[in-house]
């Protein structure tokens, strides 16, 4: 067996695979998040360890696995999110999480101390944004001194459990790649942007490859955890790289896009050209030498939850949401939402960003509003797909997953507002799938990447875009691309 973990926001989920790649036991286990102030995220790394500890045992316990089938682990983590470690490897405070949004005067800084967004670009290959790891440090510096001044380590949430299994402090480069202080190109620390950003030069771990075989379970964590300490500790990566790995996003060509409860386009590259205006993240991929281009919705399926629980007072299902958005015609006859409710992150980079319904008549009824949010959703990914169009990366298929997919009237919208197919696929499993992936592949029990993933990994089903519908999108995606231009000064 290998076993691959997600370190996520909301609980860290265990995946236990065979070794032809076939599942064999899930479990999850939930932790607490803390919102001390509005915009604030955070969680203790304490909560993460035990939670981690416990969701292993149980899978053991529960599937009677015997713990020396187990060959190899590895890790998936939330990005970003910043853990601070002081000389004894104690955990300082709480780890600021990406999802936390109170760095926007640290993000200002670092524009002035690097010397603007082309220069960032250049050096990181990516923009300042509240939820990554370097403004996190900044803002450590700036408004807790005494806490900056302990500070030895930083890691990122799935390190340090890798660290607390093994003793072993590391940071894999896919997920450096979202600290703002790796050159993403040559896969090193950028020693000139932590000289320009005034930082302590020794407070980030040695990197690693993804599919570096970190070392074995220690004897402390083996007996917390119920591993056995021959079990090998391979690097693993951020949850986003290894989403794409479990999608089959690991070749050039191919376009992943995730109705989550935020919205997520990847696409997978050989070519580290990031975009000099910062408007899409550029990040190293799990697979060596491979890189993918990134945009983040903040609120995809979270549009959707929104207008099911709040607008509508969770009076309707699914299905019936589903069954008036269908019954209304492509366009929503001239409603536009714009799913900026907490901000947004690509293409805008604003915080300040607010949802809109724009073009209400007497004609609209509830399935106008519920077409229009999954139609803004779905132009809200579009703009992603037409940044990295813009790079210069051509597709050759967009796979489609997330919740919002097995919506059949959300498949068509997207095929239609993309105007280009889309792709379903056979499974759909999270970044844990993807981490035991990689722990097979670093441990030696899969040949490579390509060859496992394309064997568990297929297109089921296409679906084709309906040609009058793109047309029609096309020019509503105008219209949405302008609404936020025009609005923007009055969002704040
Ligand atoms: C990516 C990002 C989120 C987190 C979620 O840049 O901030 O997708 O990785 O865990």
């Amino acid at each position: 067996y290998i076993l691959g973990l997600d370190i996520g926001t909301s609980a860290v989920k265990a995946l236990l695979m065979d070794q032809e790649g076939k599942i064999a036991a899930e479990n999850s286990e939930e932790y607490p998040l803390f919102t001390p102030n509005p915009g604030w995220a955070e969680q203790n790394p304490i909560d993460w360890w035990q939670a981690t500890q416990k969701v292993i045992k149980t899978l053991l316990i529960e599937n009677k696995i015997d713990k020396n089938k187990i060959k190899a682990v590895s890790f998936s983590g939330q990005m970003h999110s910043s853990v601070f470690l002081d000389q004894q490897n104690k955990v300082i405070r709480k780890a600021i999480l990406w999802s936390d949004t109170r760095t926007s005067a640290e993000c200002k800084e670092i524009y002035q101390k690097v010397g603007g967004v082309e220069k960032l670009a250049k050096l990181v290959s990516n923009p300042a944004l509240e939820g990554f790891t370097a403004p996190k440090i900044l803002w450590l510096k700036n408004n807790e001194p005494e806490n900056y001044q302990k500070l030895a380590k930083v890691l990122l949430p799935k390190d340090y459990i890798r660290f607390m299994l093994t003793g072993e402090m590391g940071m894999d480069i896919s997920d450096a790649a979202g600290t703002l202080l790796c050159d993403i190109k040559s896969g090193k620390w950028s020693q000139e942007i932590i000289d320009l950003l005034e930082l302590k030069r020794d407070i980030l771990p040695p990197l690693l490859k993804s599919i570096t075989v970190v070392g074995k379970v220690s004897q402390m964590a083996a007996e917390l955890t119920g591993l056995a300490i021959t079990t090998k500790v391979i690097a693993g990566g951020a949850d986003n790289a290894c989403g794409a790995v479990g999608s089959g996003i690991i070749k050039p060509g191919r376009v992943m896009a995730s109705l989550g409860s935020s919205g997520v386009v990847v696409a997978q590259t050989d070519q580290p050209e990031a975009d000099p205006a910062g408007r899409i993240h550029l990040f190293n991929h799990a697979v060596p030498e491979s890189y993918y281009m990134m945009g983040v919705m903040l609120a995809a399926g979270m549009s959707f939850k929104w207008l099911k629980e709040s607008l509508f007072a969770d009076q309707l299902d699914y299905d019936s949401l589903n069954q008036k958005a269908a019954a209304v015609p492509a366009g929503s006859e001239g409603l536009i939402f714009l799913p900026y409710l907490y901000g947004e992150r690509t293409p805008h980079a604003d915080a300040d960003a607010r949802g809109v319904f724009f073009g209400i008549s007497g004609k609209h009824q509830q399935g106008h509003f519920i077409r229009s949010v999954m139609e803004g959703v779905t132009f809200g990914l579009r703009d992603s797909l037409e940044l990295i169009s813009e790079r210069g990366i051509e597709f050759e298929e967009i796979r489609l997953i997330g919740g919002g997919s097995q919506s059949k009237l959300w498949q068509q919208i997207t095929a239609d507002i993309f105007g280009y197919p889309i792709s379903l696929l056979n499974i759909e499993q999270g970044p844990a799938f993807g981490a035991a992936i990689i722990a097979g592949v670093g441990a030696g029990i899969f040949v490579d990447f390509a060859s496992i993933v394309e064997k568990l990994v297929k297109v089921v089903n296409i679906i084709e875009p309906i040609p009058e519908n793109v047309v029609y999108y096309n020019e509503k995606y105008s219209i949405y691309r302008k609404l936020y231009q025009d609005l923007k000064l009055r969002f704040k």
